[in-house]
């Protein structure tokens, strides 16, 4: 049976999704975050943690190696709610975002 992996674990869709694949399939759940956000506290205990930023490819391919992934839920992102007005903060939240969902989805095709 293959793993499933959140993105965004510390935070609160990604920890509160793995508590409820933990507790009602038979999934193991693999969790990747920066933890830049949300807290590590979050994080279920049964799930296989790997602290870094999704924009570090090699660290991402090698989670995809060892881990036998096969579902993939991404919620590693900043609401942003606020920030629209900001011209510095704004364009490098949408940047981290752009470019760490690129390197998740360019690993699971
Ligand atoms: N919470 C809600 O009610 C809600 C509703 C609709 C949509 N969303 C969206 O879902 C996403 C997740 O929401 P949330 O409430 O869980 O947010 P959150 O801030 O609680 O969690 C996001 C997590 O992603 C991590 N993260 C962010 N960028 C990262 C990166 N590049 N590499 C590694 N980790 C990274 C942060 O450290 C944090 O723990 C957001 O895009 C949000 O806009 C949330």
């Amino acid at each position: 049976m293959g793993k499933i992996l959140i993105t965004g674990i510390a935070g609160l869709l990604g920890s509160r999704l793995a508590d409820w694949i933990v507790d009602n399939t038979d999934y193991k759940v693999v969790g990747i975050d920066d933890l830049s956000g949300g807290f590590s506290e979050n994080i279920n205990r049964k799930v296989q943690f790997y602290k870094f930023n999704l924009n570090d490819l090699e660290a991402l391919k090698g989670v995809f190696k060892k881990e036998n992934i096969e579902i993939v839920y991404h919620f590693a992102a900043y609401a942003a709610e606020g920030l629209s007005l900001s011209t510095i903060l704004l364009p490098m939240l949408l940047k981290d975002l752009v470019l760490s969902s690129e390197n998740i989805i360019m690993k699971i095709i």
